[in-house]
Parts: structure tokens; C-alpha cells; sequence
């Protein structure tokens, strides 16, 4: 199950299969956006452009959906391993870079290591809804109303 890795903030963060780029990172406190993003972004939709992230080695491209009409258009004069966060649903395990037009410190030595060393092994399956407790409540409603 998926493992995000983002190497510019040196973490590996779980999350399941589908789950959205940008909602994951922002569930961690992963800092996604520049100035500009942090200042006004469009939420999610596509339309700022500001959640960029990179995919590296991006030969390892099916780990997130592939890009969307919108990311054709956005991104069209951007690095083909260029995403946008917002609008990529992760598959597998993969290593983020974020916010990509910044510098990354020391990057060679960062990548490296972060290529090198392996990725765990994520969540194994989604949360289980807890339906006992639904039946209890049920059965409560039902024997309220016949008092
Ligand atoms: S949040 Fe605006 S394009 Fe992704």
C-alpha cells in the first residue's frame, strides 16, 4: 500500500490507495505551495496552479493517476514530471519533491539517499467502518419509540 515520500521535508507518510495528493500532505502539515499558493489557492480545483510537486524518477509513473485534461492544459510549458498535487490520486509508492521551482538544498545527496533507502510498507487496507455500533444505536432508536 502506498508511502508517500517526501524527500524536500525528509518524510514518509502512509496513506491508501486513491487517496488524493494534495489532501494527504495537507493532512500532515506538508507545506505544498509557495508564497503565492499560501497566500490564495483555489482549494483543490486546478485552477491556481500552485500545487506543484515533482515525481521523482518519474519512470515509476503509474504510482499516481495519470495527469487530467487540466494538467494537460496547466502544465503544458512545465517538466513533464511536473503534477499537480491536487489533481493526482496516489497508487502506489512513490518520492515527492515539493514545490519543485524551489531550491533543494544539497538536492544530489537528498535524492540519493532518499532513492536508496526502501520504502515501508504503507497500510495494508481502508479503515473499518464500525457497524456494530450503527445496529446498537438502531435497536436504542427502535426501543425508544416503543416506550
Ligand atoms: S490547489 Fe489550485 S491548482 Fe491545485
Amino acid at each position: 500500500m502506498p508511502v508517500i515520500r517526501f524527500v524536500r521535508e525528509g518524510r514518509d507518510v502512509d496513506c491508501y490507495p486513491g487517496e488524493n495528493l494534495r489532501d494527504v500532505a495537507l493532512r500532515e502539515g506538508i507545506q505544498l505551495y509557495g508564497l503565492k499558493g499560501q497566500l490564495g489557492n483555489c482549494g483543490g480545483c486546478g485552477q491556481c496552479v500552485t500545487c506543484f510537486v515533482s515525481v521523482v524518477d518519474e519512470g515509476d509513473s503509474d504510482a499516481l493517476t495519470a495527469r487530467t485534461g487540466v494538467e494537460e492544459t496547466r502544465l503544458r510549458r512545465r517538466p513533464q514530471d511536473w503534477r499537480l498535487a491536487c489533481q493526482a490520486l496516489v497508487e502506489r509508492s512513490l518520492l515527492i519533491l515539493t514545490r519543485p521551482q524551489v531550491r533543494l538544498p544539497n538536492a544530489d545527496a537528498r535524492l540519493t539517499a532518499a532513492r536508496q533507502a526502501a520504502l515501508p510498507e504503507g497500510p495494508t487496507a481502508w479503515p473499518a467502518v464500525a457497524v456494530a455500533d450503527q445496529d446498537e444505536d438502531a435497536e436504542a432508536a427502535t426501543a425508544d419509540e416503543e416506550d
